[in-house]
């Protein structure tokens, strides 16, 4: 029996020193069908005098293989820096990382294209006054235009202050524009400038409306500025974003307070073989040019404000705007 207790004490050192997992081990010494297990079954064919002898040794074995292996396990480190133990040949683990969201993608991309045809960008606060956001871009209180914006007014900070009526009461810009009469205040012409942002709008939601999307706006202004140099930024933009899905550009008649004359741009989106709406624009009415301080002739330019979610949904083949908002991870992962 002591030499069958020598020979595994031996085997169990081999093994150690030959790295051998210690679930392996465990198994392998300490198991029900284990080497030592299998020892202690023989106990009983031992005479009497005998066994208890026999019994403790194997004890102190089965002890000290334990010990071992518990000392083992605190201290994986050890057995981390031996080289025996890297497997090289196992798959890596791959790092999960995130990724930018699709509507950040386009909106950089669209930042990009502008950049290059030299407009600065900038960005505008999403809580605005009534002032920027309606009467000075030539939409006073009460005229039937504000319709064409349902908006979320802003409580007052306290319950007994009285709401602003002097144009300074608060709310959720419901466009971008409104960054055009705040950098023509503080700055002079050449301009050209990009804005793009979130706006939000008291509207109900369907597969293309949402209370919450992203616009672009756009403001170029010189002494003489044409509507053929807003057509030709426009193509050169569609044309670089869409590529050989850019089939074309047409202009609308439309109304903003806030441009004179004022048109929808239509896409001819290749892809699909049908005309899209995707931007309102126009010609900068004087009363804004007024607005923010500069004299009559003084200025002229176009101006115009871009659906960035409208966009992004036809370049990703996108059929429901919400699923941009709805956190759903499935979703996101695609891009
Ligand atoms: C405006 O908001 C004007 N400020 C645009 C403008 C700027 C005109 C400068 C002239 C000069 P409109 O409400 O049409 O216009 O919105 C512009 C674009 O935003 C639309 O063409 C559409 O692409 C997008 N849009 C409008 N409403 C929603 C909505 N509820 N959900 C998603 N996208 C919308």
């Amino acid at each position: 029996m002591q030499q069958e207790i020598q020979k595994i004490k031996k085997l169990f050192l081999r093994d150690c020193k030959a790295q051998k997992p210690l679930k392996e081990l465990e198994i392998q010494y300490l198991g029900r069908k284990g080497f030592i297990h299998d020892l202690t079954k023989t106990l009983a064919s031992l005479p009497a005098d005998k066994r208890v002898l026999a019994g403790k040794a194997i004890n102190e074995l089965k002890s000290f293989v334990l010990q071992k292996i518990e000392k083992a396990k605190k201290e994986p480190h050890e057995l981390l820096k031996s080289p025996a133990r890297v497997d090289v040949s196992l798959p890596g683990k791959r790092v999960v990382k995130g990724h930018l969201h699709p509507l950040t993608l386009i909106q950089d991309q669209m930042v990009e294209i502008f950049s290059s045809l030299n407009f600065s960008v900038l960005e505008g606060p999403e809580v605005e006054t009534e002032f920027y956001n309606f009467d000075a871009l030539n939409i006073p209180a009460h005229h039937p235009a504000r319709d064409l914006w349902q908006t979320f007014w802003l409580k007052p900070a306290t319950s007994n202050q009285q709401p602003a009526t002097n144009g300074e009461a608060l709310l959720l810009r419901t466009h971008t524009s409104p960054m055009q009469v705040r950098f023509m205040e503080k700055h002079q012409p050449p301009l050209r400038i990009i804005v793009p942002g979130r706006v939000f709008r008291y509207e109900a939601s369907d597969a293309t409306h949402d209370i919450q999307f992203y616009q672009l706006e756009g403001l170029m202004v010189d002494s003489q500025v044409s509507i053929a140099n807003f057509k030709a930024v426009i193509e050169t933009f569609f044309k670089r974003l869409f590529g050989k899905e850019f089939g074309g550009m047409r202009l609308r008649p439309s109304f903003f307070p806030f441009t004179e004359p004022s048109f929808e741009v239509d896409f001819y989106w290749t892809r699909k073989e049908r005309w899209l709406e995707v931007m309102g624009a126009g010609m900068v009415h004087p009363n804004v040019f007024r607005a923010a301080g500069f004299a009559p002739g003084e200025a002229q330019g176009f101006a115009f404000g871009l659906g960035i979610d409208r966009v992004a949904m036809l370049k990703y083949g996108i059929p429901d705007i919400r699923l941009f908002y709805s956190g759903d991870l499935r979703f996101i992962r695609q891009f």
